[in-house]
Formats: structure tokens, sequence, C-alpha cells
């Protein structure tokens, strides 16, 4: 398995170093629409990318199914075989808005269980890259789990828009500090490397946390709904990704004072 692992990794690395070169061009003629709000945005980018991928399945993996944001909702055997998700811009207001701060999000399910991941920081070129049974990089180099965390020692990081105001309070009071970039991969990461301790989004699609699901495996970290059970990859749901050392306190508080909305 690993080798069949390493082989379709070396396909979807030569990929994303293509999108690397193309994503600016794509900057330079962009077009945006809204979706379901004034705030939903999705751009041409976004859909090329996508489409893109599918390009490359078709061509490299033609048996792969593909569940992505922007056009691929199918879910019926989602389960079965080989899945990607992919999120083809995660942060896609940091891009309109900032022209920073955005990523892309992709994974590979084989019957249901993680294989492969990739996070993407377009902007800064950082490739976080997960292999089960091999390890996990960044850049190449093979990162090590985070060490383990109080939350009064940590930055912590969550949507304050869906979070009552004594709850946010009280999470704030009970660490060392919030910091959100408003990408749930680039806010995820910041978990893996422990410049985070913990990161909440409190009604998360499927491909806003595709990949984190491997590396919080390989990492040690804690990833669960706010009741500690496992969220299922095709559905999403409330998500937190956690240092260990974090975790409970940080569920205790949230749940507390009923604190949160979807
Ligand atoms: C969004 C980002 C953001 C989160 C939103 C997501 P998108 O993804 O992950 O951090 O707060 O809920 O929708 O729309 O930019 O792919
Ligand atoms: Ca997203
Ligand atoms: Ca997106």
């Amino acid at each position: 398995m690993t080798e069949q692992l390493k082989q379709i990794d070396q396909h979807v690395v030569q990929w994303l170093m293509q999108m690397k070169q193309e994503v600016p061009k794509m900057l330079a003629d962009m077009d945006l629409q809204t979706k379901t709000s004034r705030f939903d945005l999705v751009t041409n980018v976004d859909k090329s990318i996508e489409q893109s991928f599918e390009q490359l399945l078709t061509a490299q993996f033609p048996e792969h199914q593909l569940y992505g944001e922007e056009a691929h909702h199918d879910t019926e055997k989602l389960r079965e075989g080989y899945t990607w998700v992919l999120d083809p811009i995660d942060g896609t207001a940091n891009l309109v808005k900032q022209q920073d701060d955005f990523c892309i999000i992709l994974a590979l399910f084989y019957n249901g269980e993680p294989v492969l991941s990739y996070i993407y920081d377009y902007p800064r070129q950082k490739l976080f890259q997960a292999i089960k049974g091999e390890g996990v990089y960044l850049n190449g180099t093979l990162l090590s789990p985070p060490p383990i965390m109080a939350l009064k020692d940590s930055m912590i990081s969550f949507n304050n828009k869906v979070l009552n105001d004594e709850t946010m309070h009280d999470l704030l009071d009970a660490s060392f500090g919030y910091r959100l970039i408003g990408a749930c991969g680039l806010d995820s990461a910041k978990v893996f490397t422990g410049q985070f301790g913990m990161h909440i989004h409190t009604n998360a699609k499927p491909w806003d946390i595709g990949a984190q699901f491997l590396f919080a495996e390989m990492l040690g970290l804690k990833m669960t709904n706010f009741h500690q059970e496992p969220i299922d990859f095709i559905h999403g749901g409330p998500f937190i990704i956690s240092n260990p050392g974090c975790y409970e306190q940080t569920l205790e508080i949230l749940l507390q004072k009923g604190g949160y909305e979807k």
C-alpha cells in the first residue's frame, strides 16, 4: 500500500507544483461571483483548480472518485475504494480581500480511511503533506508532533461570529491569546506545528477538513466534534483540531454555557 501511495503522491505533488505556477496567472484574470450570500464568494480560480484536478484523475487514476466543493457533490459511493476530497481554494474571502492567506485542502480516502493529505499555502509556498505509513512533511522536511501545550500557554483560533460572548471571553481568559487566519486549512496547520493550541470551526464542510484527519492521526492531535466523537468525512459538522494539552479544557468551556451556533 505504501509504495502505491508514494506513486500517487508523486503525481499529486507534481500537479500542486503546476498549480503553484498557474495560480498567479489565474489571479491576474480573476472573475468574482457570490454564492448563497454576499460573503459566500467563489472565483474562476476555485473552479479552474477543481477542473484541473478532475483532469489529472481522469488521465492518471480514472477509478478514483472526486468530492469537491465547487462541482462534485455526489456522495453515493464515497466510502468505496479511492475518494479525493478537495477544497480548491480555502480562504476565498482572504484571496479576494487580501490576496493572502489562502490554501488548497486535498485528501485521499481509501474505503473511508484517510491515506494521503495535503494543505498547500499558495502565497507562502508551504506544502504540508501526509503519507499514511510514511510520515508528515513540511516542504519535504519531516514534521514531528508538536509538544504537549497547556491552554493557558497557547494561541487559539475560532470564528468569533459563532460563539456567544460569554463562551468567547471564557476561552480568551483561559488561553494565552487569540488569532484567526480565516482559512480553516491554514488555521488547522498552525495546530500541526504547535503555533496554535487549537482551532474550532462550528460548521465545517467536508472539504474544509478533509486533509486534517490524517494530519491529526499522524501528529498525535485530537480531531473530533464537540462531544469527543469522530467526524464523518462525508458530512463534516462541528470540528475541533487540538493539541492534546488543550483539548479537554477547551471542550469543557465550549459546552458549559451553550456556547456556539452552527
Ligand atoms: C471558508 C474558510 C473559513 C471558514 C468558512 C469556510 P472557503 O472556506 O475555511 O475559514 O470560516 O466557514 O467556508 O469558503 O474560503 O473555502
Ligand atoms: Ca473552505
Ligand atoms: Ca473553497
